[in-house]
């Protein structure tokens, strides 16, 4: 079964998936699509030998080179990993429930536009959530709204601050999202 791992930043939950797989007889690793060439993840995939491409937001949007990639690598499933961009209507059809999702929320609360990264969590706290959680769920072409696969939460503490809550929130898709996609994808 063979991945491809987009990311736009860090790339700390890729990283996390590709070493996760690495011993793996049943699952690869295609490749790591990123659309900034100075995202942190372009170089630690690589250095990991994992194959790293590097695309335009505007090939994003196209579409044909996502889809070229997907085929020429046989690419079985597309994980989306804090990547930022939205994923065009042409790949979602050739990948229907195949392409797998995290987002720093308990969806459908904190969801939609504009909710992403650290945005997600002021949110939360504004809002003085007692619990926030991470959601993987499958793409649609509805943002955000794909059928969930799995959620985890964790509790909102009081005195609870930006970077703290980032860090939880962290903690618990590294906890999670490897295990999540081998039990989806593996039969
Ligand atoms: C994660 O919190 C993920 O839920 C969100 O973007 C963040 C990516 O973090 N969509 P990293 O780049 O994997 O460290």
């Amino acid at each position: 079964i063979r991945l491809a791992i987009f990311a736009s930043g860090t790339g700390s939950n890729a990283l996390n998936i590709i070493q996760y797989f690495k011993t793996s007889d049943v699952v690869e690793i295609g490749f790591v699509l990123s659309n900034k060439q100075d995202a942190k993840i372009v170089n630690a995939a690589r250095e990991q030998g994992v194959e790293v491409v590097v695309v335009s937001n505007q090939e994003v949007e196209a579409a044909g080179k996502l889809v070229d990639l997907c085929r020429e690598n046989a690419i079985d499933y597309i994980i989306l990993a804090g990547f930022l961009r939205k994923i065009p209507e042409q790949l979602i059809g050739l990948y229907p429930d195949r392409i797998i999702n995290i987002h720093p929320s308990l969806l459908p609360k904190y969801g939609g536009k504009g909710m992403y990264g650290a945005n997600v969590h002021k949110a939360v706290l504004e809002n003085k959530e007692k619990v926030s959680g991470i959601t993987i769920h499958f793409v649609n072409t509805e943002f955000d709204k794909g059928e969930i696969i799995a959620q985890f939460q964790c509790v909102v503490d009081e005195g609870e601050t930006l970077e703290s809550l980032q860090h939880k929130i962290h903690l618990l898709e590294h906890a999670n999202f490897p295990n999540v996609i081998k039990n989806t994808i593996v039969s």
